[in-house]
């Protein structure tokens, strides 16, 4: 069985009204339950949203030996034993990318660690060079095997200097972890941005860490001993990426919508970029109020690093493009297969000229018609439940439990409450029914 989303579109009517909350960041909560492994006591966790990754992440740690409780939605008490598997269970790892950023702190407390090349979403490459590279130069020895990768360091991983060639989130967190526990002092070159980093730095700071820098490009950590979470409790960020694709959704179809429980600060590129296509955005302290304009002007977007414009809200904002009226192009520079999604919204009526892996021109505007569509990862299907919802008619999208149900918590509620016709359903996939 898998589930599905039916929704019936709404045409395109600017109808949409009311409130929806914002869950705990996925790209923050995966990072926190990972650097439980830093602790020598018991980690309270909160705030985390109720996703796929984020159990398959406990799963995980459960699995190593670690102790996972939870007395209540959202809130999660993670101890992690002095001894533990240091075999990260590949079935699940090889099923989330974001189970790498264990690595770090495993091979840091145990002095190994071995994991498969890991999977997740299908959006292009997902090399692991930076990690391997990265450990070396912290004195581990790393042994690749056929699709496994087993890394270890008997005498404690040491600080090094690290320069990142490419700017990668898990990357940067990973290395920050395993310095927290290396002899010596770590410096990262190139680190990667995202207030997710500094949110998590800030967090093992106030346990004990000694990191300085997160949040810009040189990190510094000097090594020490397990933390302590005495009297500190772990409340996570809210979801950015969530906010803005809520945001993208109010600029199309909202006759009012209230974004709450969000900082506005993380989304000043998607803020800028909706405002220049015409789009009225009214921001408060912790909320953002966001009315869909008559008409929505043409813009060029061009994927970056934070506090650039973020590569997952790419996907809803290429829909949004085409009910601008006008040519605007997208240039998707981090993963070179995010953008082969767009074939699935030419089908719904979009004209969307694929330029080359990187590039799309997208034509507006056009009426979208409901399909079926399968989602290809989970921030192109969200875009393709907007798409749905801008759409004349019926879609039926696939494989929501392997790709939206992984970072958005029950958003078919918070959908429904603010208007949209949206239902989940468990089907037979065709591809799987048995013909007798
Ligand atoms: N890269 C390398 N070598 C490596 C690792 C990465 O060259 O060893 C390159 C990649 O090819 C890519 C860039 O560095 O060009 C970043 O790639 P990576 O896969 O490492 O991305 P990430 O930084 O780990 C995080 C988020 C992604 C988000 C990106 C960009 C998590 C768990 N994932 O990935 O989120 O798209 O940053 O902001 O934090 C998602 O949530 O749907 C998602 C994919």
């Amino acid at each position: 069985m898998s589930n599905t989303f039916v929704i019936k579109g709404t045409g395109g009517e600017r109808k949409l009204h009311g409130t929806v909350r914002i869950a705990g960041a996925k790209n923050a909560a995966l990072k926190a339950i990972a650097a439980t492994v830093l602790f020598r006591d018991t980690v309270t966790l909160t705030n985390i949203p109720e996703i796929n990754d984020a159990l398959r992440m406990f799963d995980l740690l459960k699995d190593m030996g670690g102790d996972v409780s939870s007395k209540k939605t959202g809130s999660y008490e993670v101890f992690i034993p002095n001894e533990l598997a240091t075999e990260i269970t590949p079935s699940i790892a090889k099923r989330m990318r974001a189970s790498v950023v264990l690595t770090g702190p495993v091979l840091a407390r145990y002095g190994e660690v071995s994991f498969p090349h890991p999977g997740g979403c299908v959006i292009g490459a997902r090399p692991l060079d930076l990690f391997v590279s990265g450990f070396e130069k912290m004195g581990a020895k790393v042994l690749m095997k056929e699709d496994s990768y087993v890394v270890s360091a008997k005498s404690g991983l040491v600080g090094a200097e690290i320069f990142l060639k490419n700017q990668s989130v898990t990357v940067t967190e990973t290395f920050m972890m395993a310095g927290v526990l290396a002899i010596g002092t770590t410096v990262i070159k190139n680190a990667a941005m995202e207030p997710e980093i500094l949110h998590l730095a800030q967090f093992l700071n106030k346990c004990g860490a000694k990191i300085s820098g997160a949040g810009t490009p040189t990190i510094t950590i000097k090594g020490g001993k397990l933390l302590s979470a005495k009297g500190h409790i772990y409340k996570t960020m809210p979801d950015r990426i969530e906010a803005g694709s809520f945001l993208v959704l109010g600029a199309l179809l909202a006759r009012e919508l209230h974004i709450t429980n969000c900082n506005p600060l993380h989304l000043e590129s998607p803020i800028e970029i909706l405002r220049s296509a015409g789009v009225a955005i009214e921001i408060k302290k912790t909320e953002i109020i966001v009315r869909a304009p008559s008409h929505l002007e043409p813009v060029d977007i061009k994927t970056h690093e934070y506090p650039g414009f973020p590569t997952d809200l790419q996907a809803p904002m290429t829909v949004l493009l085409t009910q601008a009226e006008g040519d605007s192009t997208v240039f998707e520079t981090i993963f070179e297969g995010r953008l082969n999604y767009t074939e699935e919204l030419s089908a719904m009526g979009a004209s969307i000229t694929v330029m080359d892996p990187h590039r799309v021109l997208v034509r507006g505007k056009t009426e979208l018609h409901g399909r079926k569509l399968t989602s290809p990862d989970l921030r192109a299907g969200l875009a393709f439940v907007i798409a749905a919802i801008v759409a004349k008619g019926e879609s039926v999208i696939h494989n929501v439990d392997s790709t939206i149900d992984r970072g958005y918590e029950d958003v078919e509620s918070r959908l429904r409450a603010i208007g949209v016709d949206i239902e989940r359903a468990e089907i037979v996939p065709e591809t799987t029914a048995i013909t007798i």
